[in-house]
């Protein structure tokens, strides 16, 4: 599994609580973070390198990408490239966003990145679901994040002119569609009402690798012992073990550097 840095967390969160006895080796690429505000064609280049860094020193057997600008810009060329499964985090969260909605107008929050490519416009068209779909980018609260600064006032501040356009398309379901973004449910919450519905698309990605392992018979059988969790980061590993273990909880344990070839 593999983000920019700490919001995939969210992501291994959810498939920690579901799927306990797998191992997990999860990539927080500090060191180059953020993606969203970079060209489409470099985020794949770096997921392309990630990937192939999963498979070849780690030997995984299914690849989430647990980002959705990485999601947006090589979740094709993924698939296409490598022999394992690979999952993304943008149509389990759509279907999530789908189901919640009672009045029909949704909205998604995301990076620049990931709502210029256009992803979630696609993924929705393929739904058939008759919602008016409102997307909002949000450059800057990943920062926020990193910096592990997910309620002060320059957030809310920040958090209220970017939300201005999914509060006033009356939405009463909103998708985080930045992995990052969970961790600052409450300043958005805040602003958007507590009558909207915020989604995320953890839970969904898990239940959706479940199926996945199960249908192809890449489970791990329960029996097969403990499950190891390996984090690594090629930023400030220190600062990765301090933030990462607040955010994801104890299973984040000494966290790895890892570096790229130039
Ligand atoms: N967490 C990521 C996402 O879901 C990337 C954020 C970033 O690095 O800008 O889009």
């Amino acid at each position: 599994m593999f983000d920019s840095g700490f919001g995939g967390l969210t992501v291994a969160r959810a498939v920690l609580d579901l799927l306990p006895t797998e191992h997990l080796v999860y990539v927080g690429d500090t060191g180059r973070y953020p993606w969203g505000p970079r060209p489409l064609g470099e985020v794949r280049d770096f997921a392309r390198q990630i990937t192939r860094f999963l498979l070849h020193h780690h030997g995984v057997k299914c690849v989430v990408v647990a980002c959705n600008t990485a999601s947006a810009a090589a979740l094709d060329a993924l698939r296409a490239e490598v022999d394992v499964p690979v999952l993304g985090v943008i149509e389990p969260g759509v279907r999530a966003l789908v189901s919640a909605t009672r009045n029909g107008r949704v909205g998604v929050i995301a990076t620049v990145g990931t709502v210029a490519s256009g992803a979630y416009q696609r993924a929705m068209a393929a739904t058939g679901a008759d919602v008016e779909l409102t997307c909002a980018a949000c450059p800057g609260f990943v920062e926020f994040v990193e910096r592990g600064e997910t309620t002060s006032d320059q957030v809310h501040v920040l958090a209220e002119r970017l939300l201005a356009p999914v509060c006033r398309a009356g939405v009463d379901a909103l998708l985080l569609g930045c992995t990052h973004y969970p961790f600052l449910a409450r300043t958005i919450s805040d602003v958007v009402g507590r009558d909207v519905v915020l989604v995320s698309s953890a839970d969904e990605t898990a239940f959706e690798l479940e199926a996945l392992l199960r249908a192809t018979g890449l489970a791990r059988a329960v029996a097969a012992g403990g499950a190891s969790h390996r984090f690594l980061s090629s930023g400030d590993v220190a600062w990765f073990e301090s933030l990462g273990r607040q955010m994801l909880g104890p299973e984040l344990g000494p966290v790895e550097a890892v570096s790229w070839a130039r």
